[in-house]
């Protein structure tokens, strides 16, 4: 009955997790809910204010399909502020979040046998996307041992004839990784080489902890202009994620395809949810610091809280917000064959809901979000360190 393309593309994992969890919630079962891929602060209040005034202006109408002009001057001017970059707004386009922007890429740019690089633990959205497009997703393995480094040559040996574009995404989701400036320099100088294309997924680019230079804009566009793609996205920065605002940067020709295609499926982000955007993106910019602030102290608390049990092995991730421990000593000591049988067991026993590697090409992993408040994360924690207890097998107590 149903399309071809549906038979090679799977449900999200992180979905199925918040579904499972928000169920159970209804039900009045007290779940600590680390599964949560957003941020758990309310919109800062001038952007909610924008919208509102944009209701009482009557601004409830169809825009252009590509965002209000202002709107995608803004996204520009945001660009060229944080990384000295200039585009015009012919190279930019308003899309429903970071995931639209990367769809409307694959659907405009791959061809069916073509090959698509990304890296792993990966957001599965990506790879789902480059099979929604009839293109082959090309995966390259990073390792816990240093922090999921995205390696050039890893990627570069990946490289075949076929190979039409290269996606990294920084920091990333499930691992929090933040890719360096001289590696994604000698990824584009290689790009730029052979004629293929670096898509950056940005959307966690203003969630990055320490001084770590990030300024990917400018390496790229210093070296594979015409052949760089960025979907960025106020749903993170700006705890926006209902809103549906994000946006790609990119070449004049990509963004008019891409504004093609929109016109005619989605057409516009909601007029409201834009002028919501626009503040955010030229108002002050003090809330996001103050997010980022939170966040690091709850990533700090965390590491320590999981330095308890020294099975639970935690890089500590440089940006996003997830923790994603390797729990493979976990499992020998508790005899749970696998982390999906752990996340599934945790949420059934200890009502805490989290994402299990699986879902990232990550068996072995939990993928643990603290964009939730100290509290529950000391809870869950708990909750988490007292279920191993529990399962554990004589003999294998934690040093
Ligand atoms: C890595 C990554 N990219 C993109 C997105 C897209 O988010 P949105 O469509 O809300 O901008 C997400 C959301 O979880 C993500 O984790």
């Amino acid at each position: 009955m149903l399309a071809e393309r549906m038979k090679k593309v799977s449900t999200s994992p992180t979905m199925k997790v918040a579904g499972e969890a928000a169920k159970l919630k209804r039900q009045g079962v007290d779940v600590v809910d680390f599964g949560a891929g957003e941020p758990d602060f309310p919109t800062p209040q001038p952007a909610k204010d924008a919208a509102k005034a944009a209701i009482d202006q009557n601004f409830t109408k169809y825009t252009p399909p590509a965002g209000t002009a202002d709107l995608r001057q803004a996204i520009c001017a945001r660009y060229k502020a944080d990384y000295g970059v200039s585009f015009t707004e012919a190279e930019t386009i308003v899309t429903a979040g970071g995931k639209q922007a990367l769809y409307n890429i694959a659907m405009v740019l791959f061809n069916p046998g073509d090959e698509v690089i990304t890296h792993a633990p990966y957001w599965p959205t990506i790879p789902e996307q480059i099979k929604l497009a009839d293109a082959t997703p090309v995966i390259v393995h990073t390792k816990p041992e240093d922090a999921f480094a995205v390696h050039p040559d890893a990627i570069i040996a990946a490289i075949t004839p076929r190979t039409k574009a290269i996606i990294i995404n920084s920091p990333a989701n499930p691992t929090g990784a933040v890719i360096s400036e001289a590696n994604m320099a000698a990824i584009a100088d290689v790009a730029a080489k052979r004629g293929i294309w670096v898509i950056v997924d940005l959307c966690y680019e203003k969630l990055i902890y320490d001084n770590v230079p990030h300024n990917l804009v400018k390496v790229l566009s210093d070296r594979n202009r015409e052949r760089t793609l960025l979907a960025g996205s106020a749903s993170k920065a700006y705890s926006m994620t209902g809103w549906r605002c994000g946006w790609i940067l990119g070449p004049k020709d990509v963004i008019a395809a891409a504004d093609t295609l929109q016109g005619h499926s989605t057409s516009n982000v909601a007029s409201i949810s834009q002028k919501a955007a626009l503040q955010a993106l030229t108002g002050s910019q003090e809330p996001v610091t103050m997010m980022l602030n939170e966040y690091k102290v709850r990533r700090d608390q965390l590491m320590e809280w999981f330095s308890e049990d020294s099975r639970f092995e935690c890089a500590k991730p440089a940006g996003a917000f997830y923790l994603f421990p390797r729990i493979t000593k976990v499992l020998e000591a508790t005899g749970i064959t696998s982390s999906g049988d752990f996340s599934q067991m945790l949420l059934d026993e200890a009502r805490v809901a989290l994402t299990a590697g699986e879902g990232f090409d990550a068996p072995g992993f939990l993928r643990i979000s603290y964009a939730t408040s100290l509290d529950r994360l000391r809870e869950g924690t708990t909750r988490i360190l007292e279920f191993v207890k529990k399962h554990e097998r004589p003999g294998a107590a934690a040093r």
